[in-house]
């Protein structure tokens, strides 16, 4: 019987060496992505990362900073063209699952007003919206305010 395509994933720490490619796939799927040096930042101080692989290639990213009491995602993000077969949600367990074992109490992030895909998943997973950050992101007409959402950990 053929696997589904979800079993084929595989989730590993970032590395030094995948940046280009992570800077590569940020570009492709951001409009106004993050700079090479931040995610080069996020790497060489150990943030909490995780890749999706498929076929040795990185197909899904997730950069987290977890710690006892407050987590939090910065940048999760999906190939386009491997986006809504779970990888998302399987990259969001993988931050929870470590804020369980250092026992985080809280799991913050902030997503664009319009980002009705993120928030779909944000708010499947219980994240609930405490706040708005006005005009917090650049847009090609201006700027645009963030969703602040929590989710409490158990
Ligand atoms: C947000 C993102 C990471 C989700 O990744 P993904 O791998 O597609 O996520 P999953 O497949 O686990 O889940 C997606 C869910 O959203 C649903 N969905 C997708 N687009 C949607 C939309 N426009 N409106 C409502 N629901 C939507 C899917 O049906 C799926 O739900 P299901 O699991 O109940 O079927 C991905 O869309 C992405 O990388 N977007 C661009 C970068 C970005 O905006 N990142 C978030 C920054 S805060």
């Amino acid at each position: 019987m053929a696997a589904k395509f979800s079993q084929l994933i595989e989730y590993r720490d970032i590395e030094m060496s995948d940046l280009d490619t992570i800077y590569d796939l940020e570009t492709k799927s951001y409009n106004f992505p993050w700079t090479r040096n931040i995610l080069k930042d996020c790497i060489i101080n150990r943030y909490d990362s995780f890749a999706a692989m498929y076929s040795n290639n990185i197909v899904g990213y997730v950069i987290s900073k977890i710690s006892s009491i407050e987590s939090h995602i910065l940048n999760l993000t999906v190939d386009e063209k491997y986006r809504n077969n779970g990888i998302g949600s399987e990259l969001l367990d993988m931050v929870i699952n470590k804020c369980q074992i250092v026992q985080s109490e809280i799991l913050l992030l902030e997503t664009r007003l319009t980002n009705d895909s993120a928030i779909f998943l944000y708010e499947k997973y219980g994240f609930k919206k405490i706040g708005l950050r006005k005009n917090y992101y650049k847009t090609s007409l201006g700027k645009e305010d963030a969703i602040v959402y929590r989710k409490i950990l158990n």
